[in-house]
């Protein structure tokens, strides 16, 4: 059966292309690939799948059941689980040897407790908070930590913080985090902790601070061939791994002064070829974008035409004669065609993070190789 409806294009040759330039960007490091939220919307299985093979990657979700389902799905990379750990799960990390998150205290006592009844304890990385007021332990608590680590003999496997505002012009305050990490680590040195995995690189700081590099970086963003935010530069080239388009369903000549779509706020000035696409949002299709946005068909751009609907959404073709069956590009880059995801955050006040993840609905994900 033909498939009729939004489909989002995964270019798998761009997002490995993209890993490697991240790759000569870097230096000899580690990759934590981030395909938690399915893979920023790209479909986090098929975006492991393309890039399990490549060397010395680790992959990283946010929820357990993500992880369960990568290795239900044949990943056997090294694999974190980014959220809160919870004790009731430490058996299930042994058992698909999952990379657990210890933040708080209680995940220490819980991983000691669970040492000690089972004589094993999964991998686990440690979070230090160094402001982003989020997961991890506090700073002021660094030797309390480390005295307990060391008391409980544990092992952590890595340790790492999180940047708030790497992304951004002003990089005072993620300077002032790397400062208080390295902070960190020297007091771990003092304790003769070691890890094999320190890290605090996210694409804004891949990009802007190559100071947070460590031996590990994580990338979500960039390796999905997007810029993190408007404010940096981009030093590595990358181009994008989702193409998000919709098929053209029907195509009318209607004539001057018809109003279009819900709350009639589209009048044709002239008589025109409307056309519906197949495509709502529903389907993650960001609504605002209706008031000043555009798709592209054939290398040209055509106005939005009225408020998106649901499942459908229509476009002012002028004198245009597209066909049924045809599609039109939201946002990516395909077949002449472009709209970057960045465009429309930054025209209706969003991020790409936001754009990217909410792609869902019917959409289908066709992986192109
Ligand atoms: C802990 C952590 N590390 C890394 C990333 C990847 O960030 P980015 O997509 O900006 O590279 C995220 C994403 O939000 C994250 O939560």
């Amino acid at each position: 059966m033909k498939i009729i409806g939004p489909k989002a294009y995964i270019h798998t040759d761009r997002l490995k292309q993209n890993l490697w330039n991240i790759r000569r960007h870097v230096g000899d490091r580690s990759i934590m690939c981030v395909v938690k939220a399915n893979g920023y919307g790209h479909g986090a299985i098929e975006i492991a799948k393309a890039i399990q093979q490549e060397a010395g990657i680790i992959l990283a979700v946010f929820a357990i059941e993500e992880a369960i389902e990568l290795r239900e799905n044949g990943m056997e990379n090294e694999l974190m689980v980014f959220s809160r750990m919870q004790a009731h799960s430490i058996s299930k990390a042994v058992e698909l040897n999952l990379t657990v998150n210890a933040c708080d205290i209680s995940d220490l006592e819980a991983l000691t407790h669970y040492k000690s009844s089972q004589k094993s304890v999964p991998k686990f990385h440690i979070k230090f908070d160094t402001g982003m007021t989020r997961l991890g332990f506090d700073i002021k608590d660094q030797d309390d930590i480390f005295t307990f680590i060391q008391e409980n003999d544990l092992s952590p496997e890595g340790i790492y913080s999180h940047f708030a505002t790497a992304d951004e012009g002003d990089l005072s305050y993620a300077e002032s985090q790397l400062n208080d990490f390295n902070h960190i680590l020297e007091t771990a040195k003092k304790y003769h902790i070691n890890f094999n995995y320190i890290h605090c690189s996210n694409s804004g700081s891949i990009l802007n601070v190559p100071e947070s590099y460590f031996n590990l970086i994580r990338v979500g963003m960039l390796m999905y061939g997007v810029p993190p935010s408007e404010e940096v530069s981009m030093d590595v080239p990358v181009e994008p791994v989702m193409s998000f388009c919709g098929p053209i369903v029907n195509v009318r000549r209607v004539k001057a002064g018809t109003q279009i779509s819900y709350g009639g706020v589209y009048t044709t000035d002239k008589e025109t070829n409307i056309a519906v696409v197949q495509t709502g949002f529903a389907d993650g299709f960001p609504r605002p974008w209706y008031e000043n946005g555009y798709v592209s068909y054939k290398g040209q751009h055509y106005k939005i035409a009225g408020r998106v609907c649901m499942d459908q959404l229509m476009v002012d073709f002028g004198e245009t004669e597209p066909k049924e069956g045809e599609e039109v590009l939201f946002f990516g880059k395909k077949d002449g065609n472009e709209i970057p995801v960045e465009t429309i955050a930054n025209e209706i006040g969003t991020t790409t993070y936001v754009l990217l993840t909410a792609i869902h609905g019917r959409t289908k994900r066709i992986v192109i190789h």
